[in-house]
């Protein structure tokens, strides 16, 4: 007989009670609890036991590699861990209309074009509003199947007929399993599906990808009540009014988290940024700036050239504004005070904004030298050379502390032309191959000051 069950569920975080109560005592959101009924017919939670995994010594046990299919871009693998690993489970998760259904449409499009099979569950489009976009996406192939259905049975029912390597799922909000009479897109419902998905992917092998759009606090459930189901998260970013998106793993069973992937958003859809420094160094002036700085960050792998801007203006107000994008908003009062401080700028009657090109986030202390000469140089109405990348951490004491991957940058640096790179005191002799480029060690921000900055 179904078991009737009714509960309190917050939409947000998914913390689950008895009882109404006005402030989710998990994620501390006002008002996110919802009453959801839930009608088990066939609890999926009641599977019978099968042992096929029998208890053994750690020592027993052989690796096996796991076999792992490339997505076509190399952007997307490197995001991955160097591809997606069969009979995984990915969240691929972002703001409606930023591109998911398009990144993994042709994705999908590279993956049949080498003899995988793949069913699209389009849940939120018809059919033919798909066969529209893969026709400008020129996506076409005889192993990729469409299904546009929302009753989750019905797509598993097709998984005996087609027997796919790969399913996509776009998105889990839109799709519900008849297990539980919650409405699509409640906690429960994208729990529940995703369980099933879950169980999909490891007991037929088959990869799994979740879409899920990232809603504002509302009332549909997002992506965050998923996180620690799935293997894999991946949140795909960018301003919706400019072409660049982003590729970021927030969680990553198969991978390490600090990797990101560029994409550019043209006509006829994605196509990836290789050498993203170049991308973010397009739109810079040759002539400097005050308050333009380029520095060299570390994103997983590789370095990243990114131009900070900083504007200071005087204020009548009697507390300044301080705004940050891209840049931890501490850490920026942190640098003011230490310019205050050891530099003497008396900053305390001007506002201060800073902002990182390119909608990147740099969460690293190796940009603090560059924000520190942007907002130096904006405030002074002087200019860092525009061949001259700036590196470096620095101590409250004004001191520029050393930062990792060091050598890394400078390549980056070199290999875009630029003439001077501007360290800390390095510990380590540089290796060979940097000669183009001249590398000026600073021990303090003062000196930092004195090598690079001119008069306009
Ligand atoms: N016919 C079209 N021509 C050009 N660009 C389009 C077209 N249709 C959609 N797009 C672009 O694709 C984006 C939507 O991508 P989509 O993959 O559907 O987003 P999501 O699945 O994340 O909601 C739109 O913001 C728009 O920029
Ligand atoms: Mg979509
Ligand atoms: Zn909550």
């Amino acid at each position: 007989m179904a078991k009737v069950k009714t509960k309190w569920v917050c939409q947000n975080c998914g913390y689950e009670t008895l009882k109404y109560i006005g402030k989710c005592p998990d994620c501390g959101t006002w008002g996110s609890l919802v009453e959801e009924t839930e009608c088990i017919t066939k609890s999926s939670n009641q599977s019978v036991i099968i042992d096929d995994n029998p208890i053994c010594l750690i020592n027993e046990i052989k690796i096996t590699e796991s076999i792992r299919i490339s997505t076509g871009y190399e952007e997307f693998d490197r995001v991955l861990g160097s591809g997606l690993v069969q009979g995984s489970l990915v969240l691929l998760a972002g703001d409606p209309g930023i591109g998911k259904s398009t990144l993994i449409l042709q994705t999908a499009g590279h993956i049949c074009s080498k003899g995988n099979k793949l069913i699209y569950v389009c849940a939120e489009e018809s059919g033919s509003q798909v066969k529209l976009r893969a026709k400008r996406l020129n996506v076409n192939s005889d192993n990729l199947y469409v299904y546009s259905q929302t009753n989750l049975e019905a797509v598993i029912n097709q998984l005996d007929v087609i027997k796919p390597d790969f399913l996509v799922i776009d998105s889990i909000q839109s799709v519900y399993t008849s297990n539980i009479t919650s409405s699509s897109g409640s906690v429960s419902q994208i729990r529940e599906c995703t369980n099933i998905l879950m169980d999909i992917a490891k007991n037929k092998n088959i990869t799994v990808i979740i879409i899920g759009h990232v809603t504002k606090e509302g009332n549909i459930a997002g992506p965050k009540v998923l996180e620690h189901m799935v293997d894999t998260v991946i949140y795909f970013e960018g301003d919706k009014y400019k072409s660049q998106r982003l590729l970021r793993a927030i969680k990553n069973r198969f991978g390490s988290t600090n990797e990101i992937g560029v994409f550019n958003m043209i006509d006829n859809g994605l196509e990836e940024v290789n050498n993203p420094s170049e991308l973010f160094m397009k739109e810079r002036t040759d002539n400097a700036t005050p308050g333009s700085v380029i520095i060299a960050a570390n994103e997983g792998t590789r370095a990243l050239l990114v131009e900070v801007q900083a504007l200071v203006g005087s204020t009548s107000y009697p507390s300044p504004r301080r705004v940050s994008t891209g840049v931890e908003y501490n850490r920026l009062l942190q640098i003011i005070a230490v310019l205050e401080k050891r530099i003497g700028l008396n900053l305390s009657k001007h506002d201060v904004y800073v902002n990182v090109i390119g909608g990147i986030e740099i969460d690293e202390p190796a940009a603090d030298l560059g924000i520190a000469l942007a907002i130096a140089t904006c405030f002074r109405d002087v200019v860092v050379d525009s061949d001259c990348v700036i590196i470096g951490e620095i101590s409250l004491s004004g001191e520029i502390r050393n930062v990792s991957d060091i050598e890394k940058r400078i390549y980056e640096a070199q290999k875009l032309g630029f003439k001077k790179a501007i360290v800390p005191k390095l510990s380590k002799k540089l290796p060979q191959g940097l000669s183009e480029i001249e590398i000026i060690q600073v021990p303090r921000l003062m000196d930092a000051i004195k090598v690079c900055v001119s008069k306009k």
